[in-house]
């Protein structure tokens, strides 16, 4: 069953589509798998303390309302590994170029960041009762400010403008599709299909800790609840999202 996309709400501009969602749920009962769509953020949420800024029309911000009863909570990064993977494929079907997921779900099109995604889930006893899924994806957007030098979107990948719509539709039918394997907790499928697809696996890096401190490893995958595994001087460690960031 495709439950993603059952409602979608159309909006021309919200202050963030995640909080819109989110005072959804509070004030009635959803039907799983509601889209709120936006055209414009006025204060769109990046990930910790940052902001998604986005130009008025050119990109495609959303996002999803699921209720994954199904999933515990220590699984919960497989929601993440599903939508990164949904990404993967539609970035994958419109272009050529190398799309790569920089863990945790950064979505990389030759090196750039063309696509974010946050992910707020209230968690009940021993499940989650429910999940907000924000994605931003950036499509036509031409410029980006200095600063965010690792920013792009599929515009300035390919020099070609696209239909968003078509690329939500196709967005929508692949989310489906990884949500479907994720119901069917088909883990190994998805974990495998997420290390084909991570930047820097099994090539030596650059890792920023919380402390501030900056040391050569090696990625080596993922762990059974989506940590990264990083081998420092022949020892592999596994590290949780704030603990470690992999520089760019
Ligand atoms: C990141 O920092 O990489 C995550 C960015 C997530 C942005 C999307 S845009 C739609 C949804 N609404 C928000 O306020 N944030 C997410």
């Amino acid at each position: 069953m495709n439950i993603i996309g059952s409602r979608i709400i159309e909006l021309d501009e919200t202050f963030s589509t995640n909080d819109f969602a989110s005072s959804l749920i509070r004030t009635s009962k959803q039907a799983d798998g509601t889209i709120v769509l936006a055209e414009y953020q006025t204060n769109g949420k990046g990930q910790g303390n940052n902001i998604w800024s986005s130009v008025k029309g050119e990109n495609l911000l959303f996002s999803i309302i699921i209720f994954p009863e199904f999933l515990t909570p220590d699984k919960q990064f497989f929601l993440s590994v599903a939508v990164c993977l949904s990404l993967v494929d539609t970035i994958n079907e419109y272009t050529k170029g190398v799309c790569e997921i920089k863990w945790p779900n950064d979505i990389l099109l030759n090196n750039k960041k063309v696509s974010g995604i946050l992910i707020q889930n209230t968690l009940a006893k021993n499940a989650i009762k429910n999940s907000i899924i924000g994605i931003g994806l950036n499509v036509n957007q031409k410029d980006f400010p200095k600063k965010l030098f690792q920013a792009s979107s599929l515009y300035v990948e390919t020099k070609l403008d696209f239909d968003k719509r078509l690329v939500f539709n196709s967005l929508v039918r692949n989310l489906n599709i990884n949500y479907n394997y994720l119901k069917n907790l088909d883990y190994t499928y998805l974990k495998n299909k997420f290390l084909l697809h991570l930047y820097k696996l099994n090539i030596p890096d650059y890792f920023t800790f919380k402390n501030g401190k900056r040391i050569e490893g090696i990625t080596r995958g993922i762990d059974e609840s989506g940590k990264l595994i990083i081998e420092i001087n022949d020892v592999q460690k596994s590290f949780s999202h704030g603990e470690v960031t992999i520089d760019f």
